[in-house]
């Protein structure tokens, strides 16, 4: 092996029962796609978009230290409550502005009292006052905006800053947005893709362990994977007894999920509810990142009341086997995402993975990201929907049951694949319009797929 690093050894010996000596040397992750650091290509896609950094809730009294793509931050709330992102080292002489002074205006160093405004304007410098170096000079700063509870940070060149973009379900009065985040010690992109792979709730969270969220999860479900607008999603139809259920997962480039109802079980009619995630995946550095967002809360996708928003914040949600939290063994017995996910070793590696059928979403969403890698690296501005005074951007996202019986002489794979593309062509027509206009249109539309409606309107 040490006269092998091309690794020809190897790849002999890759049919070899206890062959384990011929497999001990990896090689490296593929870090042109995962690193996130300051000047990666991943670093400087995800820099062109708004990232959560924080919860609205940790700004209080004391300055916040954070680490964002591999740079360390310090947030903070001055006393007249606005927000502000700073460079920690002090302009002076290099202090860390985490142990500085919260003032009515800004954040003071402790050194020699340096007195920083939001924007890194230096309002004050008390060790020598008569200077003038506070009006040739702007200490490190990046914009926030907070939104329902959580501090969003823009990282990118400062010419090419987004609005804000407002997402449907943010826009929804009936969807409460409960803010939460989870440190997860592995590098982002893993913990991303798990969402275009619809296959693990069939193993990991339903036949292996036992149920997790229903049982209906646990059969094999037909499977589609598109790009849109917005990103990509998938389509799993499944048939439960009579019904037929029909879920859309999203993926919003460059890093954010939008996930169905986490206990769906496709018992009940449901027409075009909105799911339980809108989550971000940050990196921290390259091994680490968190996974931050929303859970959302809503009477209609969650009749039973299954959710429990008391478990959701600051590295807390009411979903099994999201933290490291439980138990060592507990986790070996019931493990869950996060133990699947952050054993995949720090980084992933690629290379050594043997790709089905199945995996052919997150073969997607590799494409897709390193696409936008690119295209930032080439000075361009990456596809995606960007904010816009007015805009309410459209996620497809929802989970849909209508009633459609086996029939004998159909195969029931083309029932599911008919109302499946049903939904999904229903759901994704920009002739809908917008915010909650396009919802009841769409509630309106589905509704019409379930057999009775069928059944009435050939009559
Ligand atoms: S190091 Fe901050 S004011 Fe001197
Ligand atoms: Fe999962």
């Amino acid at each position: 092996m040490t006269n092998d690093p091309s690794g020809t050894a190897r790849q002999r010996n890759l049919k070899q029962p206890l062959g384990q000596y011929y497999r001990r040397r990896s090689p490296a992750p593929d870090r042109a796609l995962t690193d996130a650091g300051p000047d990666t290509p991943g670093g400087e896609y995800l820099r062109r978009f708004w990232q959560p950094v924080a919860l609205s809730s940790e700004l209080r009294d004391l300055p916040v230290k954070v680490k964002i793509m591999g740079e360390d931050l310090v947030l903070f709330r001055d006393r007249s409550g606005r927000v502000g992102c700073l460079e920690p080292h002090c302009s002076h002489r290099g202090t860390s502005l985490e142990f500085g002074a919260i003032e009515e205006r800004g954040l003071r160093c402790c050194y020699h009292g340096w007195l920083y405004d939001i924007d890194g304007t230096i309002l004050e410098t008390p060790n020598d006052p008569e200077s003038t170096l506070k009006d040739r000079l702007c200490h490190g700063a990046y914009p926030l905006h907070e939104y329902k509870g959580l501090v969003f940070a823009y990282m990118g060149p400062p010419e090419s800053k987004p609005e804000f973009p407002i997402y449907d379900v943010g826009a929804d009065p009936a969807q409460e947005l409960v803010p939460y985040f989870i440190a997860t010690p592995c590098n982002w992109i893993q913990v991303f893709e798990n969402i275009m792979d619809p296959v693990h709730g069939v193993f990991l969270h339903t036949r292996i362990a036992g149920t997790q969220f229903s049982d209906s999860f646990g059969d094999l479900p037909l499977l589609e994977f598109h790009e849109s607008d917005i990103g990509m999603y998938y389509i799993t139809p499944r048939r439960v007894g009579e019904r037929v259920w029909v879920r859309m997962n999203d993926v919003i480039l460059p890093n954010i999920l939008r996930a169905g109802f986490i206990w769906e079980d496709g018992y009940a009619e449901k027409h075009f509810t909105r799911g339980s995630l809108l989550r971000w995946c940050v990196p921290v550095d390259d091994e680490s990142c968190l996974a931050i967002g929303f859970r959302l809360f809503n009477a209609e996708t969650d009749p039973a009341g299954k959710g429990d928003k008391r478990a959701v914040g600051k590295e807390s949600v009411d979903l099994i086997g999201q933290t490291g939290e439980r138990p060592y063994t507990e986790r070996q017995r019931i493990p869950g995402d996060y133990d699947a996910q952050v054993s995949q070793r720090p980084i992933a590696v690629h290379a050594l993975e043997h790709l089905q059928g199945s995996d052919r979403g997150l073969a997607m969403m590799r494409r897709l990201i390193r696409d936008g890698q690119e295209v930032v690296a080439q000075r361009h501005e990456p596809k995606c929907v960007r904010g816009m005074p007015g805009k309410i951007i459209s996620t497809y996202c929802n989970d849909t049951v209508v009633r459609a019986p086996r029939r004998a002489a159909v195969d029931d794979d083309e029932t599911l694949w008919r109302i499946g593309h049903a939904v999904a062509s229903i759901v994704t027509d920009p002739s809908n319009g917008q915010g909650s206009a396009r919802h009841e249109r769409i509630v309106e539309r589905v509704s019409a797929l379930s057999e009775p409606a069928l059944a009435k309107s050939a009559e």
